[in-house]
């Protein structure tokens, strides 16, 4: 009686573990969300438009001059910034002169037919080049003009000092990925863990390689329980966001008023919604790609529509396959993440965490259309490659025009290549820009593969 009891209850717990919301598959494990500040999206547009998330920059007098202030009006902006780039705001530096800093948007805004999406992560930057180059240059201008002992000096410099100091390090092989994780890196190397201030010489050694990643869509962060690619930054998401003013700013005293301030931008990101798919859609063919698709991908993607679910999912590298440096540079250069975990962004309240992890989450995929190229290091030019693992490109170049989009494949338009002639040749043989993995679509039927793609365009 007591054995059969026991056989009992051994099914019934295996039954209820079985049944759990989202059972994670194997291989797999679910990140689990931390609390979030609440906070205030209009001005949290404001701020991405006007703020001073970076608060140094290039005098405004100075930025006319060069860029002749006739920039398109991307944004609508009012005032000073009327006329310039959407990459830039003008901010009052502390010491009130007006300069022209970078923002976010440098980096997660990108013209998509002609038209600037916000929140579209940038793929088109070319970073192959040192653009410290460029603030030498720029330093001769500020002082020719205003001479080292000015205001206008001391509201320049801690820019063109932070740009030096990571320029040796965030060099891609090819256009279009990004080297965000470097500069973070970099920075930290000259920041004091504690109250954040500049240090002149590096306190932890810098690896020169530079991870290649895109740069994800800012409307998937609604859905998501840790930032970045690998699930690394885990906390609270304004606190993380908030790191962009290590480029310039004084102390920790000036991280915490850029801190208060990312609470309202971190709340309007989590507002924006994806881009519609601008062409027409086969509304049959579409149902019967969501049906391929529940069995194929929503475990790790998730899904969409009324029935809307998404389990927040890191897969493990064995298991996706996936280009793995990104993943592993965090664990074989831990300093980085040490400093992170020791320093004033991960003091609480409102503490952030760097956690890496051996794998890369299943992003949502809605507005995935927009988002080509595809994987975490932008290596596949369209979906219809990304499912069709042999027909991958190994070298492909496109033309960098953002009206090039080829509505067939969902991505870019691109010729293969026998070798890499160019910066504009993705060259997957390179450490990092490997395109392999993902092998999940491969078994489909051609014809299968067409209703997931269709299915796709309408999330
Ligand atoms: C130099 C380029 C650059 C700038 C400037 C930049 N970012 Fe990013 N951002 C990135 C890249 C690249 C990633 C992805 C990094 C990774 O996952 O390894 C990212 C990731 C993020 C994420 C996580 C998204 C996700 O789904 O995981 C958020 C949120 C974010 N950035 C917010 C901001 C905000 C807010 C600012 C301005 C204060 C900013 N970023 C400035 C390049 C940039
Ligand atoms: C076992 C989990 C798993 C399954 C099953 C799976 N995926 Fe993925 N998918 C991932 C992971 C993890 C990534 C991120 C990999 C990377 O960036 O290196 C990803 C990335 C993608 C991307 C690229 C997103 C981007 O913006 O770069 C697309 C598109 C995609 N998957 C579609 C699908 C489709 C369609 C299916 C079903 C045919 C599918 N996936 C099945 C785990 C999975």
């Amino acid at each position: 009686m007591a054995k059969i009891q026991l056989a009992a209850l051994l099914l019934l717990v295996l039954f209820c573990l079985g049944n759990a919301d989202h059972p994670a598959p194997p291989g797999t494990f679910a990140i689990p969300p931390s609390p979030q500040r609440a906070g205030d999206p209009t001005a949290g547009y404001d701020y991405l438009l006007y703020g001073d998330m970076v608060g140094r920059g290039i005098p405004l007098a100075v930025y006319k001059k060069v860029s002749g202030g006739d920039s398109p009006d991307d944004l609508g902006r009012t005032g000073d910034s009327q006329g310039i780039s959407f990459q830039f705001n003008v901010v009052e530096a502390p010491n009130g002169v007006k300069v022209v800093a970078p923002t976010c948007l440098n980096c997660h805004a990108e013209k998509l037919n002609g038209a600037l999406v916000i929140g579209l992560g940038n793929n088109s930057t070319d970073h192959t080049y040192d653009h410290a180059g460029n603030f030498r240059a720029a330093d001769f201008a500020v002082q020719l003009r205003f001479g080292k002992q000015s205001p206008e000096w001391e509201a320049y410099y801690p820019l063109s000092r932070g740009y030096k100091a990571v320029g040796p390090y965030i060099q891609t092989k090819v256009r279009g990925p990004n080297p965000a994780d470097k500069i973070f890196a970099a920075l930290a190397a000259h920041r004091k863990a504690d109250d954040l201030s500049w240090l002149p010489e590096a306190q932890f050694e810098v690896p020169v390689e530079v991870v290649p990643t895109d740069v994800p869509a800012w409307w998937l962060l609604k859905k998501k329980h840790a930032l970045y690619y690998n699930g690394l930054g885990t906390g609270d998401f304004a606190r993380l966001s908030s790191a962009s003013g290590m480029l310039v700013m004084a102390d920790s005293a000036e991280a915490r008023r850029i801190d208060e301030r990312m609470v309202d931008l971190i709340a309007w990101i989590r507002t924006i919604e994806p881009p519609a798919y601008p062409f027409p859609v086969d509304a049959t063919l579409a149902a019967q790609g969501k049906l391929l698709f529940e069995k194929t991908c929503k475990k790790c993607h998730g899904s969409y529509g009324d029935d809307a679910s998404y389990p927040n999912l890191v897969v493990k590298l064995d298991i996706v396959g996936t280009d793995s440096l990104l993943a592993q540079a965090y664990r074989q250069y831990p300093e980085y993440t040490e400093w992170y975990n020791r320093s004033w962004y991960a003091q609480e309240p409102y503490g952030a965490t760097l956690q890496p992890t051996w794998g890369y989450i299943a992003p949502p995929l809605d507005g995935v259309w927009a988002t080509a190229p595809y994987l975490h290091n932008g290596s596949v030019p369209t979906i219809d490659d990304l499912l069709n693992s042999p027909q991958r490109p190994v070298y492909w170049k496109r033309s960098f025009d953002n009206s090039d989009y080829n509505p067939e494949k969902l991505g870019w338009r691109y010729s293969a290549e026998t070798g890499k002639t160019d910066s504009k040749t993705y060259d997957t043989t390179l450490p990092g820009y490997g395109n392999g993995g993902h092998t999940f679509g491969d078994k489909l039927t051609t014809e299968e593969r067409k209703a997931v793609l269709e299915y796709l365009k309408t999330l």
